[in-house]
């Protein structure tokens, strides 16, 4: 099938590429390079064998995109073209509202204009802010999120159930975990711009010396050691859950117009935790210290998966190891590339 990859460069975007064109999809990629490198193409391509189609396409440029559905006649769009930094959204509310919910929709007009009917969008478990329980399940009250990047979320996700119970696209929201690691290849992974705000580039980055000190936000929480819980799950993985989405959509077998799906390990891992794994298993020694709390984090929150592996029949199999192992592969690759 020919599937639209928004964001295909970032992050989870250049993954789920890799993870389509291995399960015979045709890949076409825009990005606006606005938080990615344009060589990733060619990293995609190398790791797959296969040449995707790319175009810089900001997806808040309908002509643009329209041009670009028009030509290449698809099938699917997974959307993850979107800013996703937390703390930056709280200081420019307004380019976060106008970037990701005017590029989504864009794209769900342009999917009715070409009748392209299935669409795959990322989601956030910050929608369920404070979890009441845990794990959380998919039929937990979606919260008011802490801030204008969840909020954004949270919105897109309801643009999304009011435009399939009222056309024929179909959607799957995906609320992804905490995705970290890289691909085994260490030729794509995740590339910060500027100083890294999640902990795994923070991590890897303290360890190769690009950072002086790792700070713990946090550490009297009520959790098992006092710092902050996560589900982290590897990238990998969870492109592997796009293509099954995608398939599922493509294949019919959706359930509703409109479906959610978890998407994390089921494993709560704390932040001191992660930072032993990576000591253990990469033999790296990290410089950190144990700091305040950081504002608008949540306590603590992982996933009930069995909804995404019973009904997507997907289930995440990468170990803690294969997180901190790949994700220290590719910052030594990163500096290799660099000297
Ligand atoms: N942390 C540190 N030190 C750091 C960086 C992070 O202690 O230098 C801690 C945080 O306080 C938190 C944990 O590591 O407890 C994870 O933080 P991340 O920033 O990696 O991830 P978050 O859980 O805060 O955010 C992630 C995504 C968001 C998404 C959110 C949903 O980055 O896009 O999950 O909960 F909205």
């Amino acid at each position: 099938m020919r599937i639209l990859v928004t964001g295909g460069t970032g992050f989870i975007g250049s993954h789920t590429a890799v993870a389509l064109i291995e399960n015979g999809h045709d890949v076409f990629i825009v990005d606006n390079l606005n938080n990615s490198r344009a060589e990733v193409v060619q990293s995609i391509n190398k790791i797959t064998g296969k040449a995707v189609i790319f175009s810089t396409i900001d997806c808040c440029d309908f002509t643009a995109l329209d041009a670009f559905f028009m030509q290449h006649k698809l099938d699917a769009v997974i959307h993850f073209a979107a800013l996703k930094a937390v703390g930056e959204s709280v200081q420019k509310p307004l380019a976060y509202y106008k970037n990701n919910l005017l590029s989504l929709l864009n794209i769900l007009e342009l999917c009715q204009k070409h009748q392209v009917n299935n669409v795959v969008f990322s989601s956030s478990c910050t929608v369920y802010g404070e979890p009441d329980y845990l794990p959380i399940d998919e039929q937990a009250r979606v919260k008011q999120p802490e801030s204008p990047y969840g909020n954004t979320k949270k919105i897109a996700e309801e643009i999304l159930r009011d435009t399939t119970a009222a056309t024929q696209i179909k959607a799957i929201s995906l609320r992804y975990f905490n995705p970290v690691g890289a691909h085994a290849s260490a030729l794509i992974g995740e590339y910060p711009m500027g100083r890294p705000n999640n902990l795994m580039p923070v991590i890897t980055q303290t360890a190769i010396g690009k950072l002086n000190q790792l700070q713990v936000f946090g550490t009297d929480y009520e959790t098992v050691d006092g710092s902050n819980v996560r589900d982290y799950i590897h990238v990998v993985d969870l492109a592997q859950a796009h293509v099954v989405a995608i398939e599922r959509m493509l294949q019919g077998k959706s359930k509703a117009a409109y479906e959610v799906f978890n998407l994390g390990t089921g494993n709560g891992i704390s932040v001191l935790e992660m930072i032993h794994a990576f000591e253990k298993y990469t033999g790296q020694k990290l410089n950190y210290i144990l700091t305040h709390r950081r504002p608008g984090d949540v306590v603590q929150v992982w996933a009930n998966t069995n909804y995404a592996n019973d009904e997507l029949g997907w289930k995440a199999t990468r170990t803690l190891e294969d997180m901190v192992t790949d994700a220290w592969r590719w910052e030594l690759a990163l500096k290799q590339n660099s000297n």
